[in-house]
Order: structure tokens, then sequence, then C-alpha cells
């Protein structure tokens, strides 16, 4: 079931999907935790691997940066590929000081600056908000794993670079951190009747303008891969 997008066959991809943004890291994930990982697409270098995690079928795709990106590998496995639950794994910039370097962040709900929602006709503002069954099982899995989590809204812009510190009037309205997918994800979920959830680790700060080696980078992603690996 070729889409302009995606050349993989319908049974190629699992009902669960990772979500990297990197299609490297779309690799690496599935080379490092996947059984017999296989490659299901490579059209404009997005990778895609199915495999098996302790017996379960899941495929890591890959979104590509921005909400028209993932707005489009979304759709397509949502509605083409009948994809039942999408995990992103992604990195953020944190707007708040006790939000560190590092820790993780489940996503409960996603703002934008982002026109997306336009698209639905609704007589006012969208609220795009993860699935709740796999924000619980996501907080569970955090716990028992002793982790440094945060749950809550998120910024996601169309913006990595906004002019003026026009990113301010988010952080006064309590967003924890800002990224660029999540909203155009649980836009497509709701419309789909599916389930998304976004899990993201501090890879840079707004307010203090910290970052992680690559180094210190890797050993957090992997404590979200995990996560999303035994919710999935
Ligand atoms: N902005 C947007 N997306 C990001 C950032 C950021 O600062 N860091 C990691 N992903």
């Amino acid at each position: 079931m070729p889409t302009p997008h995606i050349e993989s066959k319908k049974e190629d991809i699992a009902k669960v999907v990772l979500m990297p943004g990197d299609p490297l890291r779309a690799k690496m994930i599935a080379e490092k935790y996947l059984d017999n990982p296989r490659l299901v697409n490579s059209v404009r270098n997005i990778l895609a691997y199915t495999g098996t995690y302790k017996g379960k079928e899941v495929t890591v795709f890959s979104s590509g940066m921005g909400n028209a990106s993932i707005g489009i590998y979304s759709y397509e496995l949502y509605k083409f590929y009948d994809v039942e639950n999408i995990i992103r794994i992604g990195s953020c910039g944190s707007f708040k000081e006790d939000v560190r370097l590092r820790d993780i962040i489940i996503v409960q709900g996603a703002c934008t600056d982002s026109n997306y929602a336009h698209q639905y006709e609704l007589p006012g503002t969208y609220s795009a908000i993860s699935d709740y069954s796999l924000l619980e099982k996501a907080v569970e899995k955090a716990k028992e794993k002793n982790l440094t989590y945060h749950v809550g809204n998120v910024l996601s812009s169309d913006l990595f670079y906004h002019a003026d510190n026009k990113a301010d009037k988010w952080i006064k309205m309590g967003c924890l951190a800002t990224e660029m997918e999540s909203y155009a994800l649980f836009a497509n979920a709701a419309y789909a009747g599916k389930k998304a959830l976004t899990l993201l680790t501090v890879s840079d700060s707004l307010v203090t303008n910290e970052e992680t080696t690559a180094e210190e980078r890797e050993k957090t992603f992997t404590a979200m891969m995990e996560v999303a690996l035994e919710i999935a």
C-alpha cells in the first residue's frame, strides 16, 4: 500500500510506531533494541524499520522535523497503514529553570503557533492532547525506572528560531519546553480516532542556555526509548 511518501507494504508496518525525528536515530534504535529489524521505508531517506521488542512487533519510523513533516507521515500511517499508536520520541528546549537538561517530559498537551488545525474548520481553538492511557503507562514506567520526569504542556512551534524572544509569552503560559511536532501528531491522532503520545528529553535550555554533550544526550535518550518500547 504505497503512499506518496511511504513505500512499505501494509503488512510491513506494525500497529505500534515509535517516531524519532532523525532517520539515523530510527536506524540506531532498530539496530540496538529490535530483534530481526528490517528496513521498510527509505523514500526521501525517511528511514523506517520493523522488528520485535520482547516478542511484540514494533515499527520505528522517522518523522523529519516540524509539524508539516510529522503531519504527513502520521496521517499516512494512521489512515493507510491502520497504525493504532504513535509514540514520538524527541528532544526539546526547556522553558523552565526546574526542567533541567536530560530530564524527561511526558507530554500532556501541545500549544502551537502553527495553523495546523485550521483545516478542521472548528469554531474555536483546538487543544491538542496526548492519549491518557499511554500517558499513564509512561508515568508508571518513568517512576519504576526512577527517572526525573515532568508532565505538562509544551509549545509545538513551527519555529526553531523565534524572532525577538517571541517564545516568552508561551513561557508565561506555563509551557515546559519547546519542540516542533506534537501538535500535528496529536491533532492527526484525534482526527483519525487513534492514539498518540510524545516523550521528550531536554537537550538544551532557553532559560540557562546550557547544552548537553552528545554522550549525555545518548544516555537519556536511551532511558526515554526504553519507556517508549515498554509501553508501546
Ligand atoms: N526548539 C525547538 N525544538 C527543539 C529544541 C528547541 O530549542 N531543542 C530540541 N528540539
